[in-house]
């Protein structure tokens, strides 16, 4: 098996759990605070969202969590997923280091994001929902919404922020395929869409609005939960299939891993892969070095506050402990759409707070600069959120090329760009810049956080 490109597992190795890092944290997660009391929000606070069995999943500290049978079954059309070692991008960089990565593009939408989607709508329908309304930034995580509900038999309406609309005609028709709704954010179809559009009629939109939009529309309605697509405990928990899977492929290839490399938009494939590995750490397993890959643009762990803040622009949402840069921070219209977030997971935010990961921002031109070193080695074409963790491991491989260091890295491919050529075009054609955000717009955002007490 030595020079073996995949390490395949077969489909009864897919876990039959997911991992929940709150098990083994050094110490116990931030309570999540309502706005109005500023106390601790209980399972009822949050029932007009969420099913139950996803808010019990939010709130649980066991270590280990079932994957139901039907999610299981489901996970069969894709996972296991791939484990490639990039033997051709090692060669054509000539670095002593061993650079593995696990290939979340083999799923129906593209990306890691059914991991969630699939045992999210299968807690809807089992509680008797009947339509769901979620945001989605590159369009990703509302396609897989899209396929989710298409097998339960519930109705799904996503927000999806207008810039990536614009940028991503086809995964409108994705979602349609699949029998959901999708509308560009800010819309008029909502009072906090009407409200963005009053002031700034021309707003490339957010993830932070398009979520306030979704919320809105969920709580008006009975038969309606609202979905999201990361930051969550249960996503980020949902999400580790990946690790899990990873960490059996790592055995197969008979190594284990010196840097693991994620992108971060708002932290749910980064804890995907990342979460296992850290978990087995504090059970007294092997040290890591664990890297959090941001855009430059929307430096949301290198830049921002760690501090109590709402998910969304019109503060629908409960407050939360995470770096933030300002729920009303808009960053610029860069073509990582899925990186877009003013917030970061607090379970990733807590973990960035403790040391346990180093955060890194890049530019966009240098991480598709990076994707298409890559895909020219590896033949496959990442997506521009994908691009950001290809280039942590590249500039780590390339460290070891200088430091003559033959360290192992894996990273997550967690996306292929097949619906993101416009951005390729752009980049082939020298138009790609590399947008800054505007220093005042994010002074005043954080000048604006709510004050919580004894933080
Ligand atoms: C391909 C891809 N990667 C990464 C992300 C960022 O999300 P997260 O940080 O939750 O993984 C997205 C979000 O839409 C995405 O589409």
């Amino acid at each position: 098996m030595s020079d073996s490109i995949k390490y395949l597992l077969d489909e009864k190795d897919i876990p039959k759990h997911w991992y929940n890092i709150a098990a083994d944290l050094p110490e116990p997660p931030a309570a999540v605070l309502h706005p109005g009391t500023m106390q601790p929000v209980g399972p009822d606070d949050l029932a007009p969202l969420f099913p139950m069995a996803i808010i019990m999943q939010e709130v649980s500290t066991e270590r280990e969590i079932e994957i139901p049978e039907p999610v299981r079954d489901i996970y069969r059309q894709w996972r296991p997923s791939p484990l490639f070692r990039a033997r051709r991008l090692e060669k054509a960089l000539d670095t002593p280091a061993k650079i593995y990565y696990k290939y979340e593009g083999v799923s129906p939408a593209g990306s890691h994001k059914p991991n969630t989607a699939i045992p999210q709508a299968f807690y809807n329908k089992e509680e008797g929902v009947k339509r769901i309304t979620t945001e989605t930034g590159a369009g990703q995580w509302g396609s897989s919404l899209a396929l989710a509900g298409n097998f339960f038999g519930l109705e799904i309406e996503v927000f999806m922020v207008k810039v990536s609309f614009n940028q991503k005609p086809y995964r409108k028709a994705f979602m349609e395929s699949f029998g959901a709704r999708c509308v560009a954010s800010p819309s008029d179809e909502t009072e906090s869409g009407r409200a963005v559009l009053a002031k700034d009629p021309d707003s490339n939109g957010s993830l932070g609005i398009a979520i306030s939009e979704a919320v809105e529309l969920a709580v008006q309605r009975d038969d309606t939960k609202y979905a999201l697509g990361s930051v969550l405990n249960h996503v980020l928990t949902h999400q580790t299939v990946i690790g899990l899977e990873a960490m059996k492929q790592m055995e197969l290839a008979g190594d284990s891993p010196d840097i693991i490399v994620g992108c971060t938009g708002g932290g749910s494939n980064f804890a995907g892969i990342a979460f296992p590995f850290i978990g087995e750490k504090f059970r007294g397993g092997k040290a890591m070095e664990i890297i959090a890959v941001e855009p430059a643009a929307c430096p949301t762990l290198t830049r921002g506050n760690y501090a109590y803040d709402f998910g969304d622009i019109g503060h629908l949402t409960p407050l939360v402990k995470m770096h933030t840069l300002g729920s009303t921070f808009v960053p610029p219209g860069f073509h990582a759409g899925g990186l877009r977030y003013h917030g970061m997971a607090p379970l990733v935010s807590q973990l960035a707070h403790l040391g346990e990961i180093k955060p890194r921002a890049y530019h966009q031109t240098e991480c598709f600069e990076a994707g298409v070193t890559f895909a020219k080695a590896e033949g496959i074409l990442p997506a521009p959120e994908a691009n950001h963790a290809v280039k942590g491991a590249l500039d780590e491989a390339l460290k070891c090329k200088k430091e003559g260091k033959g360290k192992t890295i894996l990273f997550n491919l967690c996306g292929h760009g097949h619906f993101d050529m416009m951005a390729y075009s752009d980049y082939f054609a020298g138009k790609l810049v590399d947008m800054d955000y505007d220093e005042s717009e994010l002074a005043m955002a954080l000048a604006g956080l709510p004050s919580v007490a004894a933080e």
